[in-house]
């Protein structure tokens, strides 16, 4: 086995009486494309606020890359590398779609206020850099005709993909898909797989994905962990899960 991308050591998450997350421990080599299922409720969303910095775990460790970065705030952790989007769409509504875009890779890049006051050949250089970039993204997941488009216009798969291309401005290493075909139609699906698949690739991604949509996860995931109750009762291959007993009483329930 390589060295892992991303490590988390006997995480857990207390919220009160409840322990959303007990003992996780994820292990994910750069280049894979790692599913996290489970029924509602099951902690998912939690582990993904405890690897970007959104809840610090009541005990365990986050190992990215090698580096210890539990408890990081959120935006240091996005400058190492790691973007996410959310189970609930959040882009700034009265933004233009370019506009989300810039947004997110200036919070990657920082503006220094001197230079731009003074609007320096230095500044306006790299505003034109980023423009450029920002433009070649949307492009990328087909969204650049759509530019001047209010983000909130677009159809909801678009507005997917948007989260995704902003995800991208931050030029993450590890992008975190929480349930992003949510809401699409099974066209709209497939066409999801095959997108993940391409940014994987052309963008040297390592992908860690929440999906209740089964075609989606055993289709792009090589390996998936599946959660219940916030205990991991199974990983491995999707083959492997499909016929793992826990995994089927804990989707059908047993009487
Ligand atoms: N901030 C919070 N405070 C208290 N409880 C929380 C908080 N966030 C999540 N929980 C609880 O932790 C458990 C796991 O929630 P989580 O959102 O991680 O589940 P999930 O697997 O993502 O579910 P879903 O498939 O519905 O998105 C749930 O019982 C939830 O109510
Ligand atoms: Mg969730």
């Amino acid at each position: 086995m390589g060295a892992a991308l991303l490590e988390t050591v006997d995480v857990h998450k207390q919220f009160g009486g409840l322990a959303a997350v007990s003992a996780f421990d994820i292990r994910v080599e750069a280049g894979e494309i790692v599913g996290l299922i489970g029924p509602n409720g099951a902690g998912k969303t939690t582990t993904f606020n405890l690897i970007t910095g959104v809840y610090k775990p009541t005990r365990g460790k986050v190992l990215f890359d090698g580096r210890d970065i539990t408890g990081m705030a959120p935006h240091a952790i996005t400058r190492l590398g790691i973007a996410r989007t959310f189970q609930n769409i959040r882009l700034f509504r009265d933004m233009s779609v370019l506009e989300n875009v810039l947004v997110a890779q200036h919070m990657r890049m920082g503006t220094n206020l001197f230079e731009a006051t003074l609007r320096l050949p230095s500044y306006l250089r790299r505003e034109r850099r980023i423009h450029e970039r920002a433009r070649a993204l949307l492009a990328e997941v087909g969204l650049d005709a759509h530019e001047e488009a209010k983000a909130t216009s677009l159809p909801y798969g678009r507005q997917r993909r948007l989260e995704i291309a902003r995800a991208l401005a931050t030029e993450p290493r590890l992008l975190f898909l929480d349930e992003p075909a949510a809401g699409m139609n099974p066209q709209e699906s497939v066409e999801l797989m095959e997108f993940i698949l391409k940014i994987r690739d052309q963008f040297r991604l390592t992908i860690v994905l929440i999906e209740h949509h089964m075609q989606v996860v055993m289709g792009v995931c090589e390996r998936m962990y599946v959660l219940d109750y916030g205990v991991t009762i199974a990983h491995g291959t999707p083959e492997e899960i499909q016929k793992d007993p826990r995994v089927i009483e804990a989707y059908l329930g047993v009487e």
